[in-house]
């Protein structure tokens, strides 16, 4: 079985909680890489985008992404946005699996609408703006997450079948 599982999906796809669930049942760690972000810079992820702009957020994203790529025994939730920029996706593939936990617009504007976490692409969006937002980003962003190891439905996802799928690979 791979010792490093990355989680790759829109916001709101559920990858933290998806991830946590699974790091449990595989006995590995659990890495959030925008808390970890977070914690690094000692700066929330939208002081990063306001302050610094995104290409920095992006830019320390594919750092902590290289110093993942050295941890043993890791599940990590990583940013909806990281596997999709530079080089991001391959090093990802080239280092473990991938597994991307694909919903339908309407699913993730839902979801999104629900969330109480601040998300700077999309704040201040209205449901319509941000269901077109979901559908034109979506189809760019899965030029990238169609090339997962992986892809699982998010809204019948079972961490514990999917934790006995990752440990027979
Ligand atoms: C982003 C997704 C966010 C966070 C940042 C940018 C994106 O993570 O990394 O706001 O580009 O899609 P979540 O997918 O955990 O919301």
């Amino acid at each position: 079985m791979q010792t490093r599982i990355f989680l790759i999906g829109f916001m709101g796809s559920g990858k933290t909680t998806v991830g946590s669930q699974l790091a449990r049942k595989l006995a590995y760690d659990f890495v959030d890489m925008d808390q970890m972000i977070e914690d690094t810079a000692g700066m929330s992820v939208p002081e990063i985008f306001g302050e610094l702009g995104e290409e920095v957020f992006r830019s320390w994203e594919h750092k902590i992404l290289l110093e993942l790529c050295q941890k043993e025994r890791v599940v990590v939730a990583t940013g909806g946005g990281a596997s999709c920029h530079g080089t991001m996706m391959s090093t990802m593939n080239a280092n473990g699996v991938t597994v991307y936990i694909k919903l339908s617009p309407s699913i993730l504007k839902d979801r999104l609408t629900r969330s109480r976490i601040e998300r700077p692409l999309i704040r201040g969006k209205s449901e319509p703006e941000l269901l077109q937002y979901i559908r034109t980003t979506l189809e760019a962003r899965e030029v990238f997450y169609n090339q997962a190891n992986y892809i699982v439905d998010g809204d019948k996802l079972d961490p514990e079948n999917l934790a006995k799928h990752l440990k027979e690979d």
